[in-house]
């Protein structure tokens, strides 16, 4: 069944005027200065756009559903994850698999699509992390990017012993990627620095979450792009560092960049809204704030929301792995390097990004919707079928109310999580209706739609 869009104000990362959309077969069909209801076919849904901002569909290019780390798994599962993406407005997700070291890439690539395809209501694809890089691991990750349409890896330059590659196998990935056209996302920080400054804060009894972030400072942080973006130099490869949390950090990507690099940087909702006194609160409730790169001082803030209004930072993601302040954080009440990192947002990324930076004037409303969704799909190879309001692109659509203000809080939250990093605050907009591929998947922050509607996006290499 067709929709009507009416009377909407169409906002992409470059356009912005008034107009209707009428969306069939999972695609928009027509976009007219007045498309009349009467004349299309019979039971067709309007919906009424006036008063309201019609964006494409968020893309969060940063996720963790099923994420078995640090001894636990991440809360959430495509349902519940979905559910609190289109409560956003969010129609796609990135998900990083993240196998074991032992893991061999094909299964672990089974393993992810299956716990999505049943249960995914929002589009999805994969970044694949390589943990392991042996004959067999290369063979596998070339058959995942030509028959299974992934064209993105993953890297961890942090958490040795766990998630990490080797400097040899580092450097032969990164050459795989350029071979296949891939691009390679990394989680930059020097993970054995960090293992050096956990011992030595613990050894001096330093353990509670407060104590996360001067384990991993931003030079350390730093130290890992201009680390990755040295192989990258050696071998060609294209590169994206995620959740870039600090000046230096970004600074050390912009150099990579001037000297002709193919970089680009991420940075994600906790970075930009939330500092590192959150981590301090006391009775252990800090342990909800622990994520990595860790929430920093709040000057890094300015700069990131900079590099976004600049174009240096190109894409705003999430990072979202829930994991329970009861059950799961807890395991780190007698050492900080035991709390499980990460911090929830993948419902409150849209409306957080709007609130305290279209309507705070430190980025205009093109470059949200640039961040928040167009650069993920240009880079990621879904562009234009995602991240775009065009004739053509599939139907992920979003009509915004910026009027509507109201607070953020753990019981709307769809997500399995059991707190809300932004309990209590106020946020402006909301995402009115939502559709992914033509349905009406979510309304005024309601799930309305289709548990496994959701489908992987064949993405093709563009990363030569
Ligand atoms: O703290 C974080 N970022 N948790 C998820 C794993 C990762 O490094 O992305
Ligand atoms: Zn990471
Ligand atoms: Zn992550």
């Amino acid at each position: 069944m067709g929709v009507l869009i009416k009377g909407g104000r169409i906002v992409t990362a470059t356009d912005d005027y008034t107009a209707d959309i009428y969306c069939a077969d999972e695609t928009i069909t027509r976009i007219e200065s007045a498309i009349e209801a009467a004349a299309l076919p019979s039971g067709t849904e309007v919906i009424d756009a006036s008063g309201k901002i019609v964006f494409p569909g968020f893309i969060d290019p940063h996720v963790h559903i099923h994420l078995p780390f640090m001894g636990t798994n991440a809360c959430d599962d495509y349902e519940s994850a979905s559910k609190a993406a289109l409560a956003g407005g969010t129609t796609t997700l990135i998900e990083m698999i993240c196998p074991g070291p032992q893991d061999e890439p094909l299964a672990a690539f089974k393993e992810w699509n299956g716990k999505a395809a049943p249960l995914a209501a929002v589009d999805y694809t994969f970044h694949m992390a390589a943990v392991r890089f042996d004959a067999l691991a290369k063979e596998q990750l070339k058959q995942i990017v030509r028959e299974h349409g992934i064209s993105s890896f993953k890297v961890f330059l942090a958490y040795k012993g766990a998630l990490d590659l080797s400097e040899e196998h580092l450097f032969e990935l990164l050459s795989l990627a350029k071979e296949l056209g891939v691009i390679v996302t990394a989680h930059c920080e020097n993970a054995e620095a960090i293992d050096a400054m956990q011992k030595r804060l613990l050894g001096a009894g330093k353990t509670g979450p407060e104590w996360h972030e001067p384990s991993r400072p931003v030079s350390v942080e730093a130290d890992g792009v201009t680390h990755l973006a040295t192989i990258a130099e050696l071998t060609g490869a294209h590169i994206y560092v995620v959740h870039t949390s600090c000046e230096p950090a970004v600074r050390a990507a912009m150099d990579a960049k001037l000297r002709g690099v193919n970089i680009w940087v991420e940075a994600v909702a906790p970075h930009l809204v939330l500092d590192k006194s959150a981590a301090e609160l006391p009775n252990f409730e800090g342990a909800k704030y622990v994520m990595s790169p860790p929430l920093r001082a709040q000057q890094h803030q300015d700069a990131l929301w900079g590099g976004i209004s600049s174009g240096i930072v190109s894409t705003i993601g999430t990072d979202h792995a829930p994991f329970k302040f009861k059950g799961q954080k807890d395991m780190g009440v007698d050492a900080f390097t035991k709390i499980p990192n990460g911090i929830p947002s993948v419902q409150e990324r849209p409306q957080l990004v709007y609130t305290h930076g279209v309507c705070t004037g430190r980025i205009d409303i093109h470059t949200f919707v640039d961040a928040c969704s167009t650069q993920a799909a240009r880079i990621f190879g879904m562009y234009p079928k995602k991240g775009e309001i065009r004739v053509g692109s599939d139907a992920d659509v979003v009509v915004w109310d910026p009027s509507y203000e109201g607070v953020l809080s753990v019981e709307s939250s769809h997500s399995a999580i059991d707190y809300c990093g932004y309990e209590g605050w106020p946020i402006k907009g909301r995402a009115s209706v939502v559709l992914v591929r033509g349905e009406v998947q979510s309304r005024d922050g309601e799930f309305v739609g289709t548990i496994g509607r959701g489908r992987l996006v064949s993405r093709k290499p563009t990363h030569f």
